[in-house]
């Protein structure tokens, strides 16, 4: 059973006729867009905001209607969202994919927030998966300095020997803490650093999320 399919495909049943959806990024959203895609071919009107170009093209191969995140809406109905970590009180590590400035950014316009997350992304404390910090490029050694500052090893995210660019222009540190202990406190601080962008930190942000049972049935939590 591919579970990403199971819930993503799910998370599509929560649009409604007329909804502007805010289009997460990650390979569990690429099937509720895949499934909207379908939906919007049987007669459903939608109009999608992607968090990322990744996003963005896959919409448009599905034939679904962008608008931008930009002063064309005024708000955005539903957002729906993979995670790379869940924890007990549902504050997320997300920008796995790199595009958590845009994933928040449209997450917190948004009127309700699905996170869809199989079982492996569910843990009791937050930091196994090395947290994300987008930096602006300029003075991003004296960056990484201040985030290591916070007990944290950061290493700059490279595709082929070179920094990975974001979709804003910017780079990424992953960073490894061995625990992270305090989310909330850690998200606003971090972007108290001169040159953070944002961190992968959603605190308090979900209202429901999707995933699947040990016994494979899906579970919808308010
Ligand atoms: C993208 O930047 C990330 O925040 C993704 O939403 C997250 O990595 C989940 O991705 P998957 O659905 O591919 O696991």
């Amino acid at each position: 059973m591919n579970e990403k399919r199971v819930i993503g495909e799910k998370a599509a049943e929560f649009v409604k006729d007329g909804m502007i959806v805010g289009l997460g990024t990650g390979s569990t959203v690429f099937y509720t867009i895949a499934k909207l895609g379908q939906l919007l071919r049987d007669g459903l009107s939608l109009k999608g905001v992607a968090t990322s170009v990744q996003t963005e093209k896959l919409a448009r191969q599905w034939g679904i209607p962008l608008v931008g995140y930009s002063s064309e809406i005024d708000e955005i109905d539903v957002a729906i969202d993979g995670a790379d970590e869940v924890d007990s009180e549902w504050n997320l590590i997300k920008g796995g994919g790199g595009a958590l400035v845009r994933e928040k950014m449209i997450a917190k316009t948004a009127k309700a927030f699905i996170v869809i997350a199989d079982s492996s992304k569910f843990v009791g404390k937050l930091g196994n998966f090395p947290l994300p910090v987008e930096v602006v490029p300029f003075g991003y050694e004296m960056t990484r300095k201040h985030l290591a500052g916070f007990g944290c090893e950061p290493k700059l995210r490279e595709i082929y020997d070179t920094p990975f660019k974001t979709d804003n222009g910017n780079y990424i540190f992953d960073c490894s803490f061995p625990e992270i202990l305090e989310p909330a406190a850690l998200e606003r601080d971090l972007n108290l650093i001169p040159g953070v962008v944002d961190n992968g930190l959603f605190v308090k942000m979900v209202d429901t999320i999707i995933t699947l049972d040990s016994n494979r049935n899906i579970i919808i939590t308010r």
